[in-house]
C-alpha cells in the first residue's frame, strides 16, 4: 500500500426523509441561496417543489439558475458566478445530476475568484476558496456529490477538462432514492456504467498489498452487476434505486483509492471525445474502457484474471492466466452491451475524422495513465479498435 492522507469533509444525508435536513444545514450559511438545476427534470418529478418548500419555510431569499447542460459549459457557470457576485449569494444549492453539481462547483469557486472561471479549470489559477455548496442529487452516477472534482466543457475551444480543489467539496449532500426513480432507462444505464468504470479505474493500479480496497472494489462491482439487470426491468423499484445510489457515491468518494493510485486513462480519452462530439460520458466509457483493458492487460494479467474469476464468474479451469483475463474483459463488455450501452464509436456515428484532435486533447499534459502509461500511438490504437 502507498502511504496516504485521506480527507473527505462531505456530510451525507441519505434516505427517504433526507431533505428534512436542508434547513439546518443552511441555517448558518446566510440568507441568499442560489438554486442551480438542469433542463427541467426536477420540475416534472416534484424535487423542485420539495426543495423550494424547505427553503421558503426557512425564510430564505431564493435565486435560480436553470438550464445547466449535460456536459456542463463554462458559459453557464459564468452566468452563475455573475449572479453570486452581483446578488451577494451566501450558498449555492445544486439540485440535479453530476452535470449540475459540477457546474455548481465552478460557480462557488468562481464567485471567490477575480479572473475568468476557465482559469480555474485549466489550472492557470488554483481555487483557494469557494462559497459553501450543498447538493440534492437526482441521478446515481458520478460520485460528484461526495468528491471535490468537476468536469467542465468549453464549447468554443472544444475542450472538456477535469479540475477541483479541497475548496470544492460540497459541504453536505442530500440523497433520496425516490428522487432517482424518474431517471429514464438510458441515463440509468449510463449511470451504472459510469460508477463501474470509476471502480475499475481505481482497481487498476500498481501498488502492492491492497486487499482491503481490492475487496471493496470487487464488492461494489458485484453488487452493481447483480442489481443492474433487475433495475432496468423495474425502474420504479426504490430498493434497487437505493442500492445503485449508494454504489455511485462509494464508487468515487475516495475510499476505493486509499493507498493506491488508479489509472484514469479511459476517462481522459473519453473526456477528449465528448469535448468534440458531446456524447454521454458513460456511453463513451462503455466503448473505450474494454479496449483500454485489452491494450493494458499484459501489464498485470494476474490482476485482470482475478477480476474475471471473482467478479465476472469466469471458470479458470484448464485455461491460461491470459485466457481468463481476456474472458473477463469480454464479459464486462458483453454486460454493458446487455444493459443497452453502446460498444462502438460508430454507434454514435463517430469515425476517425477527428482522431488527431481527440488525441491532441488527451495528450494535453503529456503521456498519461498510472497503471499503463499511454503515449500518442497507444491512444490512437485504442481509438482505432473502438471504431
Ligand atoms: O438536465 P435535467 O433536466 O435535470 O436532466 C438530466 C440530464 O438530461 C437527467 N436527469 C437527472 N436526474 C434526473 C433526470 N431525469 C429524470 N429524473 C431525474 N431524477 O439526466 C440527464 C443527464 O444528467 P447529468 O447530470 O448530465 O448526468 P451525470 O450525473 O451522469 O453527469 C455527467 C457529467 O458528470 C461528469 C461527466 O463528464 C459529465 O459531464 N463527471 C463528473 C465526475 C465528477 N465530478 O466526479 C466524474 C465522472 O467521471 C464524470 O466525468
Ligand atoms: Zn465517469
Amino acid at each position: 500500500m502507498n502511504s496516504f492522507t485521506f480527507y473527505n469533509p462531505v456530510k451525507l444525508h441519505f434516505g427517504e426523509n433526507a431533505l428534512e435536513n436542508l434547513p439546518k444545514e443552511i441555517a448558518q450559511c446566510g440568507n441568499k441561496v442560489l438554486v442551480v438545476y438542469g433542463g427541467g427534470s426536477i420540475k416534472k418529478n416534484g424535487v423542485y417543489d420539495a426543495v423550494m418548500k424547505q427553503l421558503q419555510e426557512a425564510d430564505k431569499t431564493i435565486f435560480e439558475l436553470s438550464g445547466v447542460e449535460p456536459n456542463p459549459r463554462v458559459e453557464t457557470a459564468r452566468l452563475g458566478i455573475e449572479m453570486c457576485k452581483k446578488e451577494g449569494i451566501d450558498i449555492v444549492l445544486a439540485v440535479g445530476g453530476g452535470s449540475v453539481i459540477d457546474c455548481s462547483k465552478l460557480i462557488v469557486a468562481g464567485a471567490k475568484y477575480d479572473g475568468d472561471a476557465w482559469d480555474l479549470v485549466t489550472k492557470k489559477a488554483f481555487a483557494k476558496e469557494a462559497l459553501p455548496l450543498g447538493t440534492v442529487l437526482t441521478l446515481a452516477a458520478t460520485g460528484s456529490e461526495m468528491n471535490a472534482g468537476s468536469v467542465i466543457t468549453n464549447a468554443a475551444t472544444e475542450e472538456k477538462i477535469s479540475w477541483g480543489s479541497p475548496a470544492t467539496f460540497p459541504k453536505f449532500s442530500i440523497l433520496n432514492p425516490l428522487y432517482t426513480v424518474s431517471v429514464p432507462k438510458n441515463h440509468t444505464v449510463y449511470g451504472m456504467v459510469d460508477m463501474m468504470s470509476h471502480v475499475l479505474e481505481q482497481y487498476f493500479h500498481n501498488a502492492t498489498n491492497t486487499p482491503i480496497t481490492d475487496e471493496m472494489c470487487e464488492g461494489v462491482l458485484r453488487t452493481v452487476i447483480a442489481t443492474a439487470p433487475k433495475l432496468i426491468e423495474d425502474l420504479d423499484n426504490v430498493a434497487l434505486r437505493e442500492t445503485i445510489l449508494l454504489a455511485g457515491t462509494i464508487g468515487l468518494n475516495g475510499f476505493l483509492s486509499i493507498g493506491s493510485r488508479g489509472d484514469w486513462a479511459s476517462h481522459n480519452i473519453e473526456h477528449a471525445i465528448s469535448a468534440v462530439y458531446d456524447i454521454p460520458h458513460a456511453g463513451g466509457l462503455a466503448i473505450l474502457q474494454p479496449h483500454w483493458m485489452r491494450h493494458s492487460v499484459s501489464v498485470n494479467p494476474e490482476r485482470f484474471a482475478g477480476l474475471a474469476t471473482r467478479v465476472f464468474g469466469v471458470d479458470a479451469t484448464g485455461k491460461s492466466v491470459e485466457e481468463v483475463a481476456n474472458e473477463g474483459i469480454d464479459r464486462l463488455s458483453e454486460f454493458w452491451t446487455s444493459l443497452g450501452a453502446p460498444s462502438r464509436l460508430h454507434d454514435y456515428n463517430i469515425d476517425d475524422t477527428k482522431f488527431d484532435q481527440i488525441i491532441k486533447h488527451a495528450m494535453l499534459n503529456g503521456p498519461f495513465g498510472n497503471f499503463k502509461k499511454l503515449h500518442e500511438k497507444d491512444v490512437r490504437e485504442i481509438l482505432q479498435n473502438s471504431l
